[in-house]
């Protein structure tokens, strides 16, 4: 029973659901938690506590009362009717004012206007996700599911609610297989069949593709994006990321083989900065494409300058370092090598590299050379009468190589160093 569920939930987020409910009581406007909130709460898999609310009515005056009583914070679009509070706690509400859609064209945004709960689960993407519970004192915690998505879930089932939904919105195929893999389900054989003529008239080409983006790095950031990734491929295919991409065998190995890299990295790595991992998942999928498609599909699909950089490293430094990597080095030339490049493209070196020098030397740079600092700084420098300028840092520097190449361990033994070479 959905209400038993409710009841087991954390206190403060029962308590935040009630309260909401009881402005909407206020307001004598009625008000349904929806989506995927409702979907985890009945997988009994819920640890994302982000509430999405509809109300019939004005969902934007409803938002406005709620931030006011949460003192919390208010964005809201007015074109959709929808907002977002952010509660003190930094918690999540999005409002939306339950609506219609019609798409007047293919893949286009919706022309919105308003409706009953029933019409607004009804232009929602599958029957798992498109349940409801009233919040109002007098149908709270009653599970509303005129599309029979609580079957679906027990029978384990992706199943689309409408003909037109991949035709309306092709970003839908990505969310069939992520919800699918994820929750090992099966897209229904109609939803499928519907996947795949939407999939040959290329409607993901279609869609604007920041939105394509955002659902693919969803994917990408699944607890198993290989799985995902695999699904995409037979359902749809990748072309909409670049019509030459090819997700073959070798390329579902190089990503299981990423994963384990990865998984190396955070058992071994904890206090380090985390990997973006579905970016290293990206970096392989357009791997084999010239570096210069691989900036175009990137500023296409709108990636941001730090995201692009890495991606483009990738292509550019692998090769070279780990041709450098593979030698005999000193400790400072590896952390010279490593230091300028980003954690995503040294796990790739080293998951490329296949050769016992190079994961020597990564594991050095990692576990050792990268944690070392030196303990004198500019004003030591300065202290020994040397004019600030350019010399300064190079002076820094080798102070840094020497610590690491030849062990210097006190501050006396650097500054010493550093007199040295000031002399000079
Ligand atoms: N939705 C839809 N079509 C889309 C995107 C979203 O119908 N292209 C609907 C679904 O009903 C979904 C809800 O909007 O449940 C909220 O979308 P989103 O937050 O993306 O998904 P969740 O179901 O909350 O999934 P997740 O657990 O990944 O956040």
């Amino acid at each position: 029973m959905l209400i038993e569920r409710l009841n087991r939930l954390p206190k403060e987020v029962l308590g935040r659901v009630k309260f909401i409910g009881s402005v909407a009581d206020e307001m004598h406007m009625n008000a349904y938690v929806v989506g995927g909130f409702v979907r985890d709460l009945l997988l009994g898999a819920k640890n994302n506590f982000d509430l999405d609310i509809v109300v019939e009515g004005d969902g934007i005056a409803f938002a406005r009362e709620l931030s006011g009583k949460l003192n919390g914070r208010l964005a809201h679009h007015k074109a959709f009717g929808t907002a977002t509070v952010v509660a003190q706690d930094n918690s999540k509400i999005d409002i939306a004012t339950a609506r219609k859609e019609i798409y007047e064209f293919p893949a286009a945004l919706p022309k919105v206007t308003p409706g009953a709960i029933k019409d607004d689960l009804g232009r929602r993407d599958f029957s798992i996700n498109a349940m409801a519970f009233g919040i109002n004192k007098n149908n709270f915690g009653q599970l509303i599911d005129f599309y029979a998505g609580n079957d679906d879930l027990k029978a384990k089932k992706v199943r689309a609610l409408h003909d037109l939904s991949f035709i309306d919105d092709p970003t839908r195929i990505l969310r069939a297989a992520r919800f699918a893999e994820r929750c090992n389900f099966k897209i229904s054989p109609y939803t499928l069949n519907l996947i795949k003529q939407a999939a040959s008239h290329k409607m993901p080409e279609k869609v604007s593709p920041h939105r394509l983006r955002d659902e693919l790095i969803l994917i990408l950031k699944e607890n198993e994006p290989v799985k995902c990734v695999k699904l995409v491929e037979k359902i749809c295919g990748f072309s909409f990321l670049h019509p030459r991409l090819v997700v073959d065998q070798k390329k579902i190995s190089s990503l299981e083989k990423a994963a384990k890299v990865m998984k190396w990295f955070e058992d071994n790595f904890r206090h380090k900065r985390k990997v973006d991992k579905w970016l290293v998942y990206l970096m392989l999928l357009l791997e084999d494409l010239p570096a210069a498609e691989i900036r175009k599909t990137a500023d296409r699909f709108a990636f941001r300058s730090g995201e692009i950089k890495r991606m483009l490293s990738f292509k550019a430094d692998c090769k070279r370092a780990i041709l450098k990597l593979k030698s005999e080095l000193k400790p400072s030339d590896i952390h010279c090598i490593l230091d300028p490049l980003s954690y995503e493209v040294i796990l790739l070196i080293l998951l490329r590299a296949n050769n016992r020098s190079v994961e020597k030397n990564i594991n050095n740079f990692l576990h050792h050379y990268n944690e070392v600092r030196i303990l004198v700084g500019g004003e030591d420098v300065k202290k020994l009468g040397i004019k600030p300028g350019p010399h300064f840092k190079k002076l820094l520097k080798q102070t840094f190589h020497a610590k690491l190449d030849k062990g210097l361990k006190t501050k006396e033994e650097e500054l010493e160093f550093l007199r040295r070479k000031a002399k000079r």
